[in-house]
């Protein structure tokens, strides 16, 4: 049997081609007196195929005539120049198979459904155009992640999904206990010994991997009981967490910032027809942004003046903005998208807002903490220059009210060799919906759990 050509290859080529096969989903099919019209796309790119396949091809009233949006087809033609405009080839087929027909009520008919209804159907909505491109994209995005940090020396490493440790200490926690015997377990029955949950981030455990092979990087799910009802937030999300030893906070913002032109550049690059699409009918001025972000120069301010801004700004917000409180996403978005017009590193935020681990500046109120935001979402990135130093160390957590105990593996990294060392953490989902414009984090995760969600 023949191999199959991927739709992204045919489109692309330089030259007519004697016979291939393809293989797909119908999107559309006209029949008239002499020739059928079959559309087909098989996930390689956005475009379909166009295929022709005239009424004398044998089998024809078997295998064509039954097709039907959604069927799954297997043809065999010639590569011919493309009569209609659009596209430079089509298919003159010798040989149509239906694999699967699709039954009448297929639930992706018609254009314009909404993204609510596409969520109840997440099984099927990769077959839209949509959907399609967005999976490409978060492919793309996850590849070219792993192509930035490997180029540049750093270390996969796999942290574990069950721990033992809050790293941000919000307490926010999906707890982890067996279905053995009908009672759920916990307490003394605990399988592990000690209570365990998902992990919130990989970040402790990356540090002692950085305070030995220097620059690391982790790339993995996370999870936060948090019960936020907002379009940024999942409770089940990947984050990219990369650590570095010898470095300080400016060193880890640098490479924050680089690493956001470099995804930025790449899906520009990469992804062009897929973000063609999203400028055309999501987000309209995509692309343009995204050139902006590639190639214009990024702005840094300190908490304290992020706070004097929004309060000389005029500008009236649900919350209040003062000294010492969090920077809400309105905040975030002002700054970002009024007064800057770019991505903004906020940094130095002070010590109570912030968890344990972040390195207590000489001023004594701050730490070195950082948030690269974005226009249109706000937090992508967040980050810190991690506390070596033993005792200030020792007073973060009394003033976390954490116990050394829990942590003294943690601790014993400031007693054998510290270094000064820094990383951030990346939301892959909060990226995805800056290059593609999508506004709900639900639709750039295949299957999105959220408080109240997890089906599939
Ligand atoms: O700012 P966060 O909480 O930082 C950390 O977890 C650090 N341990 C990272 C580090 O320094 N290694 O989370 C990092 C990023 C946020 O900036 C945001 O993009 C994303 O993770 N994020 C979420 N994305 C989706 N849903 C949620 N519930 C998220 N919470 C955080
Ligand atoms: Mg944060």
């Amino acid at each position: 049997m023949m191999t199959r050509t991927p739709v992204a290859e045919i489109l692309k080529s330089e030259s007519a081609a004697e016979t291939a096969l393809v293989q797909g989903w119908v999107r559309t099919k006209r029949d008239s007196k002499a020739f059928s019209f079959i559309e087909i796309n098989d996930g390689s790119c956005l475009s379909n195929l166009q295929i022709v396949a005239d009424a004398t091809l044998d089998g024809y009233d078997e295998s064509v005539l039954p097709l039907t949006t959604g069927a799954s087809v297997s043809i065999e033609g010639k590569i011919i120049p493309s009569q209609g405009k659009g596209q430079q080839w089509e298919m003159q087929a010798t040989s149509v198979t239906m694999l699967g027909e699709a039954e009448s009520d297929f639930p992706l008919q018609k254009k314009g459904h909404s993204m609510e209804f596409l969520r109840s159907i997440a099984h099927l909505r990769p077959r839209s155009n949509l959907f399609g491109a967005v999976f490409r994209v978060r492919s793309r995005m996850a590849y070219s992640i792993h192509r930035f940090f490997q180029e540049r020396g750093f270390l996969y490493v796999h942290t574990p999904i069950i721990t033992g440790s809050d790293c941000e200490g919000a307490g926010e926690m999906f707890r982890v206990v067996t279905t053995a015997g009908e009672e759920i377990k916990l307490g003394d029955d605990e399988f592990f010994g000690d209570p365990t949950y998902l992990t919130v981030s990989g970040q402790l455990e990356g540090e002692t991997f950085a305070c030995a092979l220097s620059n690391i990087y982790t790339f993995g799910p996370t999870f936060r009981a948090e019960n936020s009802h907002t379009s940024r937030h999942a409770s089940e999300f990947w984050m990219i967490e990369p650590e570095i030893a010898f470095c300080d906070l400016n060193q880890d913002m640098d490479l924050a910032e680089e690493m956001l032109k470099f995804l930025v550049s790449d899906v520009l690059e990469s992804c062009a027809e897929d973000l063609q699409f999203f400028d055309r009918f999501i987000d309209k001025g995509l692309i343009e942004r995204l050139e902006w972000v590639r190639d214009r120069k990024f702005e840094r301010v300190s908490y304290t003046e992020a706070v004097e801004l929004l309060q000389k700004s005029g500008q009236t917000f649900e919350y209040p903005v003062e000294y010492g409180a969090n920077l809400q996403s309105e905040h975030e978005r002002y700054l970002t998208e009024t007064h800057f017009q770019c991505p903004t590193t906020v940094y130095n935020y002070p010590k109570e807002i912030k968890p344990f681990y972040m390195r207590r500046n000489d001023d004594g109120k701050t730490v070195a903490a950082m948030d690269l935001l974005v226009p249109g979402i706000g937090e992508i990135v967040g980050g810190s220059q991690r506390e070596e130093r033993l005792t200030i160390l020792r007073e973060n957590m009394k003033e976390h009210d954490l116990q050394e105990d829990d942590y003294w593996w943690y601790v014993d990294l400031r007693r054998y060799g510290s270094v000064p060392h820094a990383g951030f953490g990346l939301g892959f989902e909060r990226l995805l919906m800056f290059v593609t414009g999508v506004a709900n984090i639900r639709d750039v995760i295949p299957f999105p759990r959220t408080p109240g969600s997890a089906d599939f």
